[in-house]
């Protein structure tokens, strides 16, 4: 197993693409700490994963907030001693509303979760895989990193900031023998997506989908598991050689 014993920390573990993702870890013998606001739902995935006490931490926090970014990285060190992977993965999609409308208080929110968040992640794990000389971030961006959408100008704007801390948090880790890597995924059948097609267009989410599907080469949106097999690849020893990238999993989406 690839990961048996190495210690894993998962972002925003409640969700879709986390859930999944912490899923292929535990199937590999990872030890994981699992982070998430919604801390029902990491006591849903710690069951549903049949997780032993001694392989798992469950931390409800809020990642906008350094000092409970710290916290997880703490109780995280006192528990296993060590870092091996950080999926810096927790995400906000905000409400679908044009620039001229949108409140400072919205702005405030989804560059808090997205940017600031990922920030701290990356600011208190990186000095511990530096200390021990390795360790393999993904920072899950989105295909909102490269292009753009109406209505959707905050989201974009966190997920571009995403690509350029990854690339920055790449450039200053890589002679630590750390690999800092992001994955943007296009449009995921899970929450999130269904939140922004009813947000979009309350009432009329499915006509939605079938736009966006549309406009998707492969014509339908990715699985949570699919993107958990591209955060696992860039996490493992399988993807070495490879830092400061950003790869997309969009169905080809940008790709036009
Ligand atoms: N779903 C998609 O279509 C899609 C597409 C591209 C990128 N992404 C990105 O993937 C990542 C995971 O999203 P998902 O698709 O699994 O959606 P999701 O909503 O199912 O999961 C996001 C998780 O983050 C948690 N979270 C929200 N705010 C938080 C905070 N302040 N602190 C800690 N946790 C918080 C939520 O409780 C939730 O469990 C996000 O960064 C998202 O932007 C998703």
């Amino acid at each position: 197993m690839d990961f048996k014993d190495k210690v894993v920390i998962i972002t925003g573990a409640a969700g879709g693409i986390g859930k999944a993702t912490a899923k292929l870890f535990a199937n590999e013998g990872a030890k994981l700490t699992l982070v998430d606001l919604n801390k029902e739902g990491l006591e849903e995935v710690v069951s549903e994963l049949n997780l032993s006490d001694e392989d798992y931490i469950i931390k409800e926090t809020d990642v906008s907030k350094e000092e409970q970014v710290k916290e997880y990285v703490d109780l995280t060190l006192n528990k296993f001693g060590r870092i091996d992977a950080f999926v810096n993965n927790a995400g906000i999609e905000g409400k679908v509303m044009p620039i001229v409308e949108t409140s400072d208080a919205l702005l405030d929110l989804v560059l808090g979760v997205n940017v600031k968040g990922v920030y701290f992640g990356l600011k208190h794990i990186m000095p511990v895989m530096m200390e021990q000389k390795s360790g393999n971030i993904v920072n899950v961006a989105s295909v909102a990193g490269f292009i753009g959408s109406p209505g959707m100008a905050p989201y974009i704007a966190s997920k571009h900031a995403v690509l350029g801390i990854n690339k920055c948090a790449a450039l200053e880790s890589a002679s630590f023998g750390i690999r800092v890597n992001a994955v943007c995924p296009g449009p995921v059948d899970n929450r999130m997506m269904e939140s922004i097609q009813e947000s979009a267009a309350p009432g009329h989410g499915d006509e939605v989908r079938k736009q966006f599907e549309r406009d998707i080469p492969i014509g339908r949106y990715s699985t949570n598991e699919e993107v958990a097999n591209l955060i696992y690849y860039m996490s493992s020893d399988k993807s070495s050689g490879i830092t400061g990238t950003a790869y997309r999993i969009d169905g080809g989406m940008a790709a036009k």
